[in-house]
């Protein structure tokens, strides 16, 4: 039977509250109730834990309903689910889409086989507030990187026929501008920008939309004033009408039970009405079962109807109707020596090199002292890990079982957030005896993530104290921070000669960290967020829009330059221009900073030409050599500089990128084309324009670091 047909045969035999049923995902712990509530019509529930409890619950969906409809089976596979790969943003700065994409295919397996049909992720919200907990969700501040890499990891879930056994359908989530809550507070207001929200927070979810996403999740968030689950602009003109989305939108959490706090809905049937009106499709936490059926007459039958049909279309298309069930003999409980390789080569790939003067890769010591809350922690595996088993190892342990001659000391010191100092002391003293020390320092898994806000970026309890401790010993060491945001290091970061971050590396942390720290793969990943240089620059992020008064330096807090006016003395106009008088320009590190073990040379950037119509696409190219004498990697970012535009544009905007591997003494091209995505942008009325002018795109290793051409748009 044609898809359309099944849908509209079903539609035409629904009562109203079967129909109802089928617009409802609810959470439900036990099998028990979730089986109940299917047979009262619910058409889609959170995963029961195994292969053998879901295909008991399609078994009532199909044989204990009047129309046997199958059951949707949604779980939050973020970053893995048995199998933990890195965080998300982890995997985004490793810069490498077909690495994401092939950690998404790993974990849409491993779900699939226990008969999970629907995960809540990609999170592709552009995330330019490093306190927002939520930030480890996602791939960071950069709209290019998040639309690339977003689009990956739904090809990677969804493959290319969602019925296949090891896919599953995608949700692109929270529309829209979640990222951006007032003060860095999860849940909290987000009032943008038309011009803003198109082309910077609504761009990923256009390109995961064009690449299939089956499902998009509303934002808690207001826009504007408009709860996002009640905001018909956004989720039917803009996302239905607009971009042609055929799949379901499904509310958050409680999201439209939420519209009552948020103060637009004076009751529940209100709240409901409102948000299928918008364009909703399927509502999360199950607020219709608690209404009386007469207050559903207020929602448009029609409306009712396509949301079901989408339900239905979804179904269909991961094949339930044909084949509900999963074969729990081949369930993936436990990660296989695949899995464990390709996790271990994504945690290595996402470490980035903050700084190192050389004592990055370590040689084998002799003596070797392990410092600081990482050193015996397994918490590495980062938000979002649910607890179906997933564990990883200590640093401690897999340090010891790769150096068995030498002489390896375990003193933390101190817990994550301790506020006793008192074990430094032991720290101190370990690290006299030994040739070199690493502080594995960091935030638990428990600070980054859902409600998981901060307002100090610090390392947390006395680590900071610990590290200027180990640096007063004057014996060699190198930090490893794994975290899941971007930290203030401005305090010791000049004190520690090398710096790795290694994020929350998943299941094969351990391992991957010590493959980089001994050289065996390159630390070349790079930052997918600024790191401030302290919470009080925040939001902070390199694509700013240009102002009316650029800082060329940073301020300087002394009574002259407070008080100097126009005519004072001293640089009279650099007073007034954009920036803190108590704090440098920029961040601490930018958007795109890493290096690697190796060395490169970039040679001049090369356009296939230098004047294009605004359809035509250039090309760029730049040769790069590995000059070291070691395979390295290096990642080549190319920036957009939009010379004069009728909207004051961002200082640069990443358009393209691509990591290579590249042999010791190896030469390589690395050529882009750039078109109308790469120079245009939304203007005013929901227009995509590329203007007339000069342009000028900047190439190279690090945003800091890059050469450019101009390029002319006739
Ligand atoms: C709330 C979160 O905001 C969302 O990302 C998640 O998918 C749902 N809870 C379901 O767990």
């Amino acid at each position: 039977m044609s898809t359309t047909h099944r849908v509209h045969a079903l539609l035409a035999a629904m009562t109203p509250a079967e129909k109802l049923g089928q617009l409802q995902i609810v959470f439900r712990p036990s099998s028990t109730d979730a089986a109940q509530l299917i047979r009262e019509g619910i058409g889609s529930v959170f995963w029961p834990r195994s292969a053998a409890a879901t295909n008991a619950l399609q078994r009532v969906a199909v044989e204990e309903t009047r129309l046997g409809i199958p059951v949707l089976v949604g779980l939050d596979v973020i970053h893995g689910q048995r199998t933990i790969a890195p965080v998300p943003l982890a995997q985004a700065a490793a810069f490498d889409p077909p690495l994401v994409r092939e950690l998404a295919a790993l974990a849409a397996a491993e779900a699939r086989s226990g008969g999970v049909t629907w995960t809540f992720s990609p999170m592709v919200d552009v995330s330019r507030d490093p306190r927002w907990g939520r930030v480890v969700e996602g791939f960071g501040e950069d709209v290019h990187l998040t639309a690339v890499l977003g689009s990956a990891m739904v090809r990677g879930y969804q493959g290319t026929d969602l019925s296949a056994p090891d896919a599953i359908a995608a949700t692109a989530k929270h529309y829209v501008a979640y990222g951006q809550p007032e003060g860095g507070r999860d849940y909290n207001t987000v009032d943008v920008s038309e011009h803003r929200l198109r082309n910077v927070y609504l761009e990923p979810f256009r390109a995961v939309v064009a690449e299939g996403a089956a499902s998009v999740m509303a934002a808690f968030n207001t826009v504007a004033g408009r709860p996002v689950h009640a905001n018909r602009h956004l989720l039917t003109e803009v996302l239905k009408d607009e971009w042609g989305f055929a799949g379901i939108v499904v509310g958050d959490a409680d999201g439209v039970r939420n519209l009552l706090p948020h103060g637009v809905a004076e009751d529940l049937a209100h709240a409901v009405a409102q948000a299928f009106g918008a364009g909703l499709d399927v509502e999360m936490g199950g607020a219709p079962r608690d209404l009386d059926p007469a207050d559903l007459e207020r929602i448009d039958p029609a409306r009712l109807d396509d949301a079901v049909a989408r339900v239905l279309a979804l179904k269909e298309a991961l094949g339930l109707f044909d084949d509900p069930y999963v074969d729990p003999a081949r369930e993936r409980i436990e990660p296989t020596d695949a899995a464990r390789a390709l996790v271990r080569r994504a945690a290595a790939r996402s470490c980035v090199l903050l700084k190192n003067d050389g004592t990055l890769p370590l040689r084998a010591p002799a003596r070797i002292l392990l410092t600081g809350p990482y050193a015996e922690s397994t918490d590495h595996l980062g938000a979002w890990t649910q607890s179906f088993g997933a564990h990883a190892g200590s640093i401690a342990d897999e340090l010891r079982g790769r150096l068995p001659d030498a002489e390896v000391s375990v003193v933390p010191g101190l817990g994550f957030l301790d506020d006793d100092a008192s074990g430094i002391a032991d720290a101190v003293a370990a690290a006299h005896e030994c040739d070199l020390v690493l502080v594995l320092a960091g935030e638990p898994s428990a600070l980054s993530g859902e409600a998981a806000s901060r307002s100090d970026l610090r390392l947390p309890g006395r680590q900071e104290q610990l590290i200027r401790a180990i640096a007063g010993t004057g014996i060699p060491f190198g930090v490893v921070l794994e975290t899941g945001r971007p930290l203030v290091v401005a305090d010791w970061i000049d004190e520690a000669p090398a710096v790795l971050v290694a994020w929350h590396g998943g299941t094969e942390a351990a391992t991957a960290i010590v493959d980089v720290l001994f050289g065996d793969e390159d630390p070349a990943g790079r930052l997918p967020m600024s790191w401030p240089r302290s919470v009080g620059q925040i939001p902070i992020h390199y694509a700013h829009e240009r102002t009316g008064r650029p800082a060329s330096t940073g301020g300087t807090l002394t009574t002259e330059t407070a008080d100097v006016g126009l005519d004072g003395p001293g640089n009279v106009h650099e007073k007034y221009t954009s920036k803190y008088l108590d704090l440098g320009l920029g961040p601490q590190f930018a958007f795109g900073h890493g290096s690697g073990y190796a060395t490169f040379a970039h040679g001049e950037p090369r356009l296939s030409g230098s004047e294009v119509s605004p359809d035509e696409t250039v090309s760029l190219s730049i040769d790069v050599t590995n000059t070291s004498a070691r395979r390295g990697e290096e990642v080549v970012q190319v920036y957009v500089e939009d010379v004069v535009a009728s909207i004051a544009p961002p200082v640069r905007r990443l358009v393209a990128f691509e990591r290579r591997t590249l042999d010791p003494g190896e030469t390589t091209v690395f050529a882009f084309g750039l078109g109308r995505e790469a120079l245009g942008f939304w203007a005013a009325d929901a227009a995509f324009i590329v203007e007339p002018g000069l342009f000028r795109l900047h190439v190279g290793p690090t945003l800091t670091s890059t050469q450019a051409v101009e390029l002319r748009v006739r």
